[in-house]
């Protein structure tokens, strides 16, 4: 498995894993900055680091773009997920040109890196459709357009769009990208690698203290390291702190497939339902995809997530006409809980930083983490850095989602604990079936593999103690309350855990 999951992302079929050189034997021990995470955001501000002098460690629990980065479907835009009217409603305009200004710089910055490192990843600049597929959704796209009139997106209202998808009103969105995100990082990695950076996988981090200005860090397999500063590119970060509360855990699922004609205009589209169908295409070599994303729910929410695959593919097949399906997948974001991304400082810790809450926007806030973190290293704030702070107090905004995401993790907590289905005979449970099972009065999360080989789990999530649910999909077990994810022997794919679901004796 080289990502969080049972599926295969079209990224991941297409490229080989990044390949580190794993110096775990390394005799120096301390370091300016230890970044824990090896996607976007780990690896873009590690070469940004380095850049500036820093002496950095990436230390990675699996392998390069395990996690969100294998699975994402590579947007990179200059809008987001929460839209700028509803930026300019919570945060005021100011603060919304700043977010818009930011994401163009983004842009702009992933664009040098590519130049500058001769990153061969497919990157390419195209317009973004965005469209009302009901009259109702009208208003909604007027609004949107208004407010990026306000803050200097650059947008026009449009006639036709480039995909074969039934529309009311359109607006084009200019100046967006995409690429292929693992070639466009390993290939960082490499130069982060050549000018003497070190990047450790298979190293998970079990343990670190943060005391008198240094960090300590301590891995599974008992190696220890010291730095000034830590950054946690994981998400949410470990232990039980106020972003399990502020981020909630959503999949979304996708797939890509092989057009049988070429495309005349390489372009992004989506619309307006909640949750939001995605598309856009890519070229690769001289084949040209379209990439279709949608169908999200929160994490550990959904029995049947098969059928959330099965929606996607009748999508694809209802608007475009497509060769083969190349690769279908499901990944995992993060909803913040005031719409917009934290990236900054740890809250009370001057030298602990966190980039979380990307919302389905990660390739752009991954990078944007390294306009914003560096400086705050070096003790410079800015009006960006202020708008994204961790620390930030957003009540109004914050509460209503705040509760609802609260409400969704303390039903599960109590939910779940009480639905275990009561089975006499562990022979019930059929071959490729999971299931979370009361058995002789002990609550199993069990796994039958193909191979009749029964897998026995406790089913108590290590983070705070939820019930993971079983993920048909990703062959995984997924913890409802914050997002932690498992394989069927319990090893830890996602966090905020930070350690494996127990084992039970089968005897
Ligand atoms: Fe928090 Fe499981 S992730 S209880």
């Amino acid at each position: 498995m080289n990502r969080d999951g049972n599926t295969t992302s079209f990224w991941q079929s297409t490229t080989n894993p990044g390949n580190p050189q794993n110096t775990k034997e390394n005799s120096s021990k301390h370091f300016d900055t230890i970044i824990v995470g090896a996607g976007i955001t780990g690896i873009t501000l590690a070469k940004e680091l380095q850049n500036r002098g820093q002496k950095c460690l990436i230390l990675e629990k699996e392998n390069i773009g395990f996690g969100t980065t294998g699975g994402t479907t590579a947007h990179i835009n200059n809008f987001f997920d929460s839209s700028y009217d509803e930026v300019i409603s919570d945060f005021g305009e100011s603060r919304a040109k700043t977010l818009a200004s930011a994401a163009k710089e983004t842009i702009k910055y992933i664009k040098s890196n590519i130049i500058k490192y001769h990153i061969s990843c497919e990157y390419n600049e195209c317009s973004s459709f965005l469209f009302s597929a009901e009259e109702k959704q009208n208003n909604q796209l007027e609004k949107i357009f208004d407010a990026h009139e306000k803050v200097g997106i650059e947008t026009v209202k449009v006639h036709s769009i480039p995909f074969s998808l039934p529309f009311e009103n359109a607006i084009e969105i200019k100046g967006q990208a995409q690429f292929h995100p693992l070639r466009y990082i390993n290939k960082l990695i490499k130069e982060f690698e050549k000018e003497g950076g070190i990047i450790l996988t298979e190293t998970q981090v079990t343990g670190f203290e943060n005391k008198d200005g240094k960090v300590k860090v301590s891995t599974k397999d008992d190696l220890n390291f010291s730095s000034d500063n830590i950054v946690w590119a994981t998400h949410i970060p470990p232990g039980n702190n106020r972003f399990s509360v502020l981020l909630a855990p959503y999949r979304s699922y996708a797939l890509t497939a092989k057009l049988e004609n070429p495309v005349a205009q390489m372009a992004q589209a989506a619309d307006l339902y909640d949750p939001y169908h995605y598309v856009r295409y890519h070229k690769s070599n001289d084949d040209y995809y379209i990439i279709v994303g949608g169908f999200d729910h929160m994490t550990g929410d959904e029995e049947d997530t098969e059928k959330h695959f099965t929606d996607l593919v009748a999508y694809a097949d209802e608007h475009f006409k497509y060769k083969n399906i190349e690769a279908k997948w499901s990944s995992q974001y993060y909803v913040p809980a005031d719409g917009l991304a934290y990236i900054g400082q740890m809250p009370g810790e001057n030298n602990i930083y966190i980039s979380t809450g990307y919302n389905g926007n990660g390739m752009t806030f991954g990078s944007m983490a390294s306009l914003i973190i560096p400086d705050l290293m070096e003790g410079k704030t800015t009006p960006l850095s202020d708008l994204l702070s961790p620390g930030r107090i957003k009540p109004m905004a914050s509460a209503r989602n705040v509760l609802s995401e609260v409400f969704n993790a303390t039903t599960h907590f109590v939910k779940d604990k009480f639905s275990a289905e009561k089975i006499k005979d562990l022979d019930t449970l059929i071959v490729g079936e999971g299931k979370v099972i009361k058995h002789d009065g002990e609550t199993i999360a069990a796994y039958r593999d193909l191979k009749s080989k029964l897998h026995l789990l406790s089913p108590v999530c290590p983070h705070t103690g939820c019930n993971v649910v079983w993920n048909p999909s990703e062959i995984t077990w997924d913890c409802p309350c914050h997002g932690s994810r498992f394989s069927i022997d319990g090893g830890l794919l996602n966090g905020p855990a930070l350690s494996d679901l127990k084992k039970i004796d089968q005897e």
